[in-house]
């Protein structure tokens, strides 16, 4: 597959059907923060159903979690986030640009040389990606809390409560999706980097010494997941942290990096976090936070957590990205040689199944209405009689539609419609009484061309 996929190319598709819109886009919009339209929830939704079903329907040993984003400020000390979860940072005195001082020429860092306008920059400071606010009426500090930066420490601090409520044994897991935010200060390529972001985290207690064994076991069920998602798995590659990138928490760390238009990327974190977070916890809430190993005569300890974080608005982008093509389909030398499609697998599409009557009229419109009808428990539906219908398939194509399910003059006389696939752009007639366990079956056999 010609992959003729730039960043420009997919904000202005997200755009223009109704994936993705800059946030308070009238008001000049606000960096860092990104609306999704209606396709772009659906297409969420579904990455995220698909990455829970994994996590916990398909691991008998992982259980929900659904914590609050706002937490006791606490918390984020011993999580060792006030402390160390900080950016470099250097400004420059004449342009005022800030720059990451990690991401800048560093021959120019160390000579205070601006790369953008070669003036003096500052000196290096941190800077903590947490925001802070105020909980109470009275804004003199004694109510700050934070807006947590990560989904994990609502997991860790609920540990005890689930091991007590679900009679959890170890090893076992905490799944949860949710809100995350950091301040960031650059936000560059779309989605991929936001102030406001989601995540799909899963801790993995684990008695201590097993943990290397779960860490590699984690590792390839992740590979595993986005084989199931449908991607072009040539476009993955692993990463292990050097001893100079490893987070405060983590003995080990591989990144799964995805070739992104601006290069391969983070895409989720596979972590061994050791005890340190229960052990933190432990040491700050004055809580007994230690696993009692009851089938082994009552050993105590803290267990050691595998990680696997997954930011789930950039996996959003990831798999727009590795669906989308523009695609030469006719020679005729105007712009209808050219399609734009999305090649999202059927499960992640927004819509399975557009129904186009060929014409409004001699009761094609109410056909296709009442078959839509019928579809509309099992897959989620559109319908469009407006244009010419090769105008039609090619906006659905610009959804990632996978079926069109066209009603002609024949569907009155003997009950067949046209099926017509995304992909392949076949069509095939079949009988509207087939139609529901047709669709089903080719989203069962459904590959990636
Ligand atoms: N609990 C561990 C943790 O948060 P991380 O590597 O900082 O680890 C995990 O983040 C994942 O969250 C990343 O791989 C990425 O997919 C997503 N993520 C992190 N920061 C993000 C941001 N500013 N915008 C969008 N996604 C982000």
């Amino acid at each position: 597959m010609d992959s003729n996929v730039t960043m420009e190319k997919i904000v202005s598709l997200a755009k223009r059907r109704g994936f993705v819109f800059q946030s308070s886009e009238i008001y000049g919009g606000q960096s860092g923060a990104w609306d999704y339209g209606p396709m772009g929830i659906e297409l969420k939704n579904r990455i995220q159903r698909f990455w829970w079903k994994e996590m916990t329907q398909l691991h008998d040993d992982i259980v929900g979690l659904d914590a609050a984003i706002l937490m006791h400020p606490r918390v984020w000390e011993a999580s060792g986030h006030v402390e160390n979860f900080t950016d470099p940072l250097v400004d420059c005195k004449k342009c005022k640009q800030r720059f990451r001082a990690d991401q800048i020429d560093q021959a120019k860092l160390a000579r205070r040389e601006c790369p953008e306008c070669g003036g003096e920059l500052t000196d290096t400071r941190k800077f903590n990606l947490m925001f802070k606010t105020n909980i109470g009426p009275v804004d003199d500090g004694t109510g700050l809390i934070y807006l947590r930066p990560e989904t994990a420490q609502g997991i860790y601090v609920n540990y005890k409560n689930i091991i007590q409520s679900n009679r959890m044994k170890i090893p076992f897991g905490i799944a949860q999706v949710g809100k995350a935010f950091r301040n960031e200060i650059v936000t560059k390529n779309f989605i991929f980097r936001t102030c406001e972001f989601e995540q799909m985290e899963m801790q993995y207690f684990v008695k201590p010494g097993e943990d290397e064994k779960f860490f590699n076991y984690w590792r390839e069920q992740r590979w595993l997941y986005y084989e199931k998602l449908g991607v072009r798995m040539s476009k993955l590659r692993w990463h292990q942290h050097g001893p100079d990138e490893l987070a405060h928490y983590a003995k080990d760390a591989y990144d799964i990096e995805y070739e992104f238009p601006m290069g391969f990327k983070e895409l989720e974190g596979v972590h061994n976090r050791t005890n340190y977070d229960l052990s933190r916890h432990q040491q700050f809430s004055g809580k007994d936070l230690q696993y009692i190993d009851q089938e082994n005569g009552n050993e105590r300890f803290i267990p050691f957590i595998i990680e696997t974080s997954a930011g789930l608005t950039r996996q959003l982008l990831m798999v727009l990205c590795d669906a989308y093509e523009d695609q030469k389909v006719a020679d005729k030398g105007n712009e209808d040689d050219w399609r734009t499609v999305l090649h999202f697998h059927p499960t992640l599409a927004p819509v399975t199944v557009a129904v186009l009557p060929l014409m409004k009229k001699d009761g094609l419109a109410e056909l296709a209405q009442d078959i839509r009808q019928s579809l509309k428990d099992e897959f989620s539906t559109d319908y469009d009689q407006g244009g010419a219908i090769g105008r039609r398939y090619r906006r659905q194509d610009e959804i990632g539609t996978p079926f069109c399910v066209t009603v002609d003059y024949q569907t009155k006389e003997d009950g067949t419609v046209t099926v017509r696939f995304r992909d392949s752009m076949e069509q095939v007639r079949v009988h509207r009484d087939q139609l529901e366990s047709s669709l089903k079956q080719a989203i069962k056999d459904f590959k990636r061309s």
